[in-house]
């Protein structure tokens, strides 16, 4: 059987539909929001990757969210871009206001239909939430024909009801019904029954997608993910590197994975191009600062790394002994020494396109090259991961009010560390001299006394972005003001100067934050 859909057309019955909500979902862990840019540039390279729908974001969350779902919209073009509302009128307005400009767009609408939900969150009673469900997807389609609609905490929602719900959906009608396990407590066999029950039971179910989107509580969303499609889900709702809240979502890269190199037990085809999985995934961490844990599946350092003697000689002798898909299948490469100190322009133009990051402004190009060459002098190997983090920084320094100009520390266990700073702000060139109890404390004091915040340091935090004494270090800080938290990143190869740079990207997006009103609380 396929179904006719108004963004899709014909769906052939084997063909999945991958959601990705890196955007949303993914974006509403602590430490991962993103800027404007931020989410544009990881929006193309959804789009690149060949995911069909894009979840850019909850328009009434914030008038940021708003903008970056209708940028995304404007100038995305290939997957059906949507926003998230709840049942309301003026998130349904909002949301759909924000998709209006896309090629192709959904409203995502959902609510509530768990009795715990319903009694404590929503303090509503059933029937008020039934009638909420088919008023929000009929408004949503005077916008769109093309309607998905969520039962929030679906999984635990009682059987009869949830089945009226997504009848009430359908009437209504909603082009696709999301069954999300929001909380992450369903194992495969609940999962299964639930969408066996809701297609056999529910009248016009054979006209609609179902949509299937776990939370990793239990580390069983990819699990739960493949038992929901085993069950005739057809959409399936996942973020890179499997972030979201708490937990996070089905990792999209494990779920693409596991259906194409087990397609004899899942047989079902998507649009991803899988080579393009590795770079997506990077380009989200230096965007976010937060790499995968080195054991990740699919896309960590060691995914096909080969310790052991055994396991070497085997993956030698026939790479088909420990290797279940080929490291090229999903974007790994031999790594390669990118660029050295003789590297022209052009190299370099041509690599940060071959990086993901498309035509590069002369100025952002130039500044970039600048650094690259003083990095090329300081560290004997340059690599991909040291040009992303090098170019992030530059993006970066660009959009920025405050900037780094120079650190000088002097620390050791005989003298109280000093460090002496210089920031830009706004233009005008600041010098200040601290002291601390230690040299990242001193330099932290530094930026206090030039550019005075009342926001508090919640997380320090210090990684490698390649290997050996000579890597550049990559710093994360975290700030809070008001109870909102921004994440800053910076890398260099000296870590007190990535730490000083990472506090100032935080202070940067802080003071972006500020500009922004915040209009409404987010439920979901
Ligand atoms: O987890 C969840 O229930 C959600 C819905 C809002 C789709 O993210
Ligand atoms: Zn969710």
């Amino acid at each position: 059987m396929s179904i006719n859909h108004p963004n899709f057309g014909m769906i052939a019955d084997n063909r999945v539909i991958i959601f990705d909500t890196t955007l949303r979902d993914g974006e509403q862990s602590p430490g991962f929001s993103m800027n404007l840019d931020e989410k544009l540039r990881m929006a193309e390279a959804l789009a690149e990757l060949g995911v069909d729908v894009i979840e850019a974001g909850f328009p009434i969350a914030s008038i940021g969210d708003f903008e970056s779902v209708q940028h995304i919209a404007q100038s995305i073009r290939g997957p059906v871009i949507t926003g998230l509302a709840r049942s309301g009128r003026d998130d349904i307005l909002r949301a759909a206001e924000a998709v209006k400009p896309a090629e192709r767009k959904r409203i995502h609408t959902f609510i509530s239909t768990s009795p715990l939900h319903m009694k404590y969150k929503l303090r509503m009673e059933p029937d008020a939430v039934l009638e909420a469900v088919g008023r929000s997807v009929a408004l949503a389609r005077d916008f769109t024909d093309d309607v998905e609609w969520s039962a929030e905490d679906g999984s635990r929602t009682e059987p009869d009801f949830l089945c009226r719900c997504v009848e009430a959906a359908i009437k209504a009608g909603a082009t696709t019904i999301n069954i999300p396990d929001t909380v992450g407590y369903s194992v495969p066999e609940d999962i299964a029954r639930i969408f066996t029950m809701l297609r056999t039971r529910v009248p016009g179910a054979d006209g609609v997608i179902f949509s299937t989107h776990n939370h990793n509580d239990l580390g069983l969303a990819v699990a739960n993910t493949l038992a929901a499609v085993g069950a005739g889900a057809r959409q399936i709702e996942c973020t890179i590197n499997g972030i979201g809240e708490r937990a996070g979502n089905a990792a999209l890269e494990e779920v693409v994975m596991a259906i194409r190199t087990r397609h004899d037990a899942v047989p079902f085809n998507n649009g991803i191009d899988s080579p393009k999985i590795l770079r997506t995934s990077k380009l989200l961490a230096a965007i976010t600062g937060f790499d995968v844990q080195p054991n990740k599946a699919i896309v960590g350092r060691n995914a096909f790394a080969h310790e052991s003697g055994i396991h070497q000689d085997g993956v030698l002798k026939n790479a088909a002994t420990y290797e279940i898909m080929t490291p090229e299948s999903v974007g790994w490469q031999k790594t390669s020494l990118v660029l050295g100190k003789h590297s022209g322009r052009a190299a370099f133009r041509d690599k940060l396109r071959s990086l993901g990051y498309g035509e590069v402004g002369d100025n952002a190009l130039n500044d970039a090259f600048r650094r690259f060459k003083d990095l090329a002098d300081r560290k004997k190997l340059v690599y991909d991961e040291d040009i992303t983090a090098l170019f992030d920084e530059t993006v970066v320094r660009e959009q920025s009010r405050i900037k780094f100009i120079s650190l000088q520390v002097w620390s050791g266990s005989k003298a109280q560390p000093r460090a002496v700073l210089e920031l830009e702000v706004d233009g005008v060139l600041h010098e200040h001299e601290s002291l601390g109890d230690g040299p990242v404390d001193a330099t932290f004091n530094a930026i206090r006394a030039i550019a005075p915040h009342e926001a508090e340091l919640r997380l320090f935090t210090v990684g490698a972005v390649t290997e050996g004494t000579d890597a550049q270090a990559r710093c994360g800080v975290r700030l809070e003001e008001g109870g909102k938290l921004v994440d800053g990143q910076g890398a260099d190869t000296d870590t007190i100067v990535a730490a000083a740079r990472a506090y100032v990207h935080a202070l940067n997006k802080l003071m972006v934050k500020r500009a922004r009103t915040e209009p409404a609380a987010l439920s979901a």
